[in-house]
């Protein structure tokens, strides 16, 4: 017997998640002092202080376990968006939600969920995973969302339909308006999630963001991450905000524990520190235009962005653009996981960090002329 006999098919054909490169193995393998990351959309400030304080006092705690259904934090977070406290869900990052809303809503071999073709890779292995059928109708030009393609495609049998606004790799958003709309359109059946993991950079957040308007509609599901504007990607904690007899059965078959003690305390803190929430969206709104005009002067198109990110088109081969900015000590995304070679994807830095990349990637066009 096969070792690959003993695993379900599902299983035996997947790839991994593709994470941005880590730090270490480039600063490794091209013999580097200092590398900047600007792969994974982190906030650009690092950790809040007030959340480094409360870790250090929470860390003798660890002994204890933390209270099942994240009682405390479901209820700041409800606070905190003015939603009611039944509808939240707390998870190991909004990837945990994603898993959780697969698995809870869609039959295998006999449900579908609908996404845009390219979209955020979880949506594709989650749903693969659980034997789900994954229907994705392409986007529209420049990366516009084709609502009525993603509706069209929804049938009785669509469980989900997800939808990133602001959408990852592009950046591109729509007004919280017409998601409505097409929540109204879609089959009975069909819950749609709105992801809303870079809802807090769009300009302004109210006009894209479904979290204040989620009780007009009886089937959006929102979610939020702690891992980009709050700066706790590594402590691994997100939300979903969903009507309340879908958040109970979420609980019922979520793991108890997979929010830790510490993510919770520092998700708490996290909501305190209006300052450093202030201060990153400051950072990140002056860089992003930073980027997006300097990129622009150097020959690459841009795509317009609300979110930590910019997607952009290089005016040589993006795989040599990528490979050049490693060897200078910068890592940024390039775009073929997602089917995209001939683009990359950079997050907002701080200012340091942004000039160091526009220096590196102006010594690879100086090098190249
Ligand atoms: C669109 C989108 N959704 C969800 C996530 C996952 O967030 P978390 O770290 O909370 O699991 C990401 C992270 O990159 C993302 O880009």
């Amino acid at each position: 017997m096969q070792p690959s006999d003993r695993v379900r098919d599902d299983v035996r054909e997947f790839t991994p998640y593709a994470p941005g490169l880590s730090m270490e193995e480039i600063k490794e393998k091209y013999n580097l002092t200092r590398v900047i990351k600007l792969a994974s959309n982190e906030n650009p400030l690092g950790a809040s202080p007030l959340v480094k304080r409360v870790l250090g006092r929470k860390a003798d705690m660890v002994f204890r376990y933390p209270r099942a259904g994240n009682p405390a934090l479901t209820a700041a977070l409800a606070a905190y968006h003015n939603v009611p406290q039944d509808c939240v869900v707390a998870g190991n990052g909004s990837d945990e939600i994603i898993d959780l809303l697969v698995r809870v809503t869609c039959r295998p071999g006999v449900d579908n969920v609908v996404a845009f073709a390219p979209c955020f890779s979880i949506y594709v292995q989650q749903t693969r995973l659980c034997g789900v059928a994954l229907r994705q109708p392409t986007l529209g030009p420049d990366f516009t969302f084709d609502l009525p393609a993603l509706a069209g495609a929804c049938d009785e049998h669509t469980s989900l339909v997800f939808l990133t606004n602001p959408d990852n790799p592009s950046g591109h958003a729509v007004p919280a308006e017409e998601i409505l709309a097409l929540a109204r359109s879609l089959p009975q059946k069909a819950l749609l999630v709105v992801d809303e993991a870079y809802a807090e950079f769009a300009e302004p957040a109210e006009r894209y963001s479904m979290l204040a308007r989620f009780g007009e509609c009886g089937n959006v599901v929102v979610l939020r991450t702690f891992s980009k504007l709050y700066g706790l990607a590594g402590l691994r904690l997100g939300f979903g905000v969903m009507p309340a007899w879908l958040a109970d059965y979420l609980l019922r078959v979520r793991l108890p524990f997979s929010v830790n003690l510490l993510a919770e305390a520092a998700g708490l803190a996290a909501l305190e520190d209006a300052d450093f929430i202030g201060a990153s969206l400051v950072t990140v709104r002056r860089g992003r235009t930073r980027l997006a005009e300097a990129l622009a002067g150097f020959g690459c198109r841009v795509y317009p962005s609300q979110a930590n990110f910019l997607m952009f088109k290089p005016p040589y081969p993006a795989a040599e653009v990528f490979e050049g900015l490693l060897r200078r000590g910068i890592i940024v995304r390039a775009l073929k996981s997602y089917g995209l070679p001939d683009l990359l994807r950079v997050s907002i830095g701080n200012d340091e960090e942004n000039e160091a990349f526009l220096a590196a990637f102006k010594d690879i066009l100086d090098h190249a002329n």
